[in-house]
């Protein structure tokens, strides 16, 4: 090999080698763009089931009276001063930016962890501050229990002054209609990336 041979080698390899290294690096930002595009999207094995509850109607209801929709479900308390008004109202947001076919298909649903407090009449008024179709749904202590249940739902009384408080986890499920559960909303995640994402999923059906 003479010295030309040698420096066209050497350019060769190192051609190979920014390509390679730029595949890598490209790979890596493509990935890091989907991650931010779709930060919730997740394969829910196990979580949402049946459940008998009771309406803001004071209608028993049970999972197959939303079958046929998509549903957004939160679990909190109407008596929640920060994250649960703040969750709902993202959801609202997030509905309020789907286009008006892509709403029809879904039912919001509001379901209380607190149903000692949270009444049907309570949650009349709750669930209207933020949707008027939203759906708010009680029962009695089992019947909660059974829907937490289902849905891995942390939940659990803490006292606080006279009374009590609810600690709670906050997730908004994304449930087709078919009943899996393929996305869930933190409260990290901001309105319109769960518009887009619900718009995604929606589309892909
Ligand atoms: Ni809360």
């Amino acid at each position: 090999m003479n010295a030309k041979q040698r420096l066209i080698r050497f350019f060769t390899l190192s051609a190979v080698g920014l390509l390679i290294g730029g595949a890598i690096a490209g790979g890596s930002l493509l990935f890091q763009k989907n991650e931010q595009i779709t930060p919730s999207r997740i394969v829910a094995k196990g979580i949402g089931g049946p459940f008998t509850l009771v309406d803001q109607n004071g209608k028993t209801v049970t999972d197959k009276d939303y079958a046929g929709q998509d549903k957004l479900i939160y679990f909190g308390f109407a008596s929640c001063p920060a994250i649960c008004p703040a969750e709902l109202q993202k959801m609202a947001d997030a509905y309020h930016q789907l286009p008006k076919d892509m709403q029809a298909k879904i039912q919001p649903i509001f379901i209380t962890v607190d149903p000692e407090r949270d009444t049907p009449d309570i949650l009349k008024d709750y669930v209207d501050m933020f949707l008027p179709n939203m759906v708010g749904l009680s029962g009695t202590q089992a019947q909660v229990d059974a829907a937490i249940s289902a849905y891995k739902v942390y939940a659990a009384k803490v006292p606080e002054g006279d009374g009590y408080t609810m600690d709670h986890s906050s997730f908004i499920y994304y449930q087709q209609a078919r009943g899996e559960v393929v996305a869930l909303f933190r409260t990290t995640d901001k309105a319109d990336a769960m518009a887009q994402l619900i718009q995604e999923i929606q589309t892909e059906k």
